[in-house]
């Protein structure tokens, strides 16, 4: 069997998942907030190099703004205790996303954690918040041009490479696997670049009820997938 080396989660049907038990859907955020830790050590254990999680789109914003509070008050205080959890499982942490347009205290705390952990050589976990992929290519490219206006780059040297050394996600290679829970079969906006080549794989399972035995299966379905990108191997050819 061989592990995907990168896989990118939509963690998607927390407030669905309260709601089926008849609880706010914020309460879904809280649970779901705490199955991060358990995914990242299943992964982990899995082999799994780097996981990049989905948590806050740059869509969200259009939920209601308790929601949204709620939201940013579960992603500050998970990244807060995320330094001793970093610490002791050796993982190091990266926020992508446009991080400006969150509250000063809270870009603070990312950039500690990232600092903290950039030691740490064990998982990579990538944490999306106020991610969007049009986004990050909108900004991409606005400082592409900065840096050609001021000599740094030359237009005869944009390619692929130099293109994805401009993205917030310069240092991860490309996803493998991409996962969605809860049904939903879309991209809302996530990686549309990055994912150009990766395995889909979606499942009815909400968020909080996704655990290491799901994410086996997952994998599992990418195992039993013919990769081909876009060529044919030598036992397909006809001659
Ligand atoms: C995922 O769960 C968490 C975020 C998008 C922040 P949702 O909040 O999207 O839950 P559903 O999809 O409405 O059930
Ligand atoms: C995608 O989920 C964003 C995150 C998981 C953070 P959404 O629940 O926001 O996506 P839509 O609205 O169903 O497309
Ligand atoms: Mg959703």
């Amino acid at each position: 069997m061989s592990t995907p080396k990168h896989i990118a989660i939509i963690l998607d049907g927390n407030g669905r998942w309260a709601k089926s038990k008849g609880m706010p859907r914020n309460y879904g955020h809280t649970v779901g907030a705490k199955n991060v830790e358990n995914i990242c050590k299943a992964a982990d254990e899995l082999g799994v190099k780097y996981l990049t999680l989905y948590a806050f789109s740059t869509e969200n914003w259009n939920r209601p703004e308790s929601e949204v509070k709620a939201l940013m008050k579960l992603l500050e205080s998970y990244l807060k205790n995320c330094i001793k959890t970093a610490d002791k499982n050796n993982m190091r942490v990266r926020v992508i996303g446009e991080i400006g347009r969150l509250s000063v205290d809270f870009q603070n705390k990312i950039k500690k954690l990232e600092e903290a952990s950039a030691v740490n050589t064990g998982l990579n976990l990538t944490i999306a918040i106020n991610y969007g992929s049009r986004d990050e290519m909108v900004r991409a490219v606005k400082k592409m041009m900065t840096d050609h206006d001021n000599g740094k780059l030359d237009i005869d040297k944009v390619d692929n490479d130099v293109f994805s050394s401009y993205l917030d996600t310069k240092e991860l290679p490309d996803p493998d696997l991409m996962i969605r829970t809860s049904g939903e079969q879309r991209l809302s906006n996530y990686l549309l670049w990055q994912l150009a080549y990766a395995e889909f794989y979606f499942t009815d399972v909400p968020w909080p009820a996704f655990d290491k035995d799901e994410l086996k299966k997952a994998i599992d379905a990418y195992n039993k997938r013919d990769r081909r990108f876009g060529a044919l191997k030598e036992e397909e050819q006809d001659v």
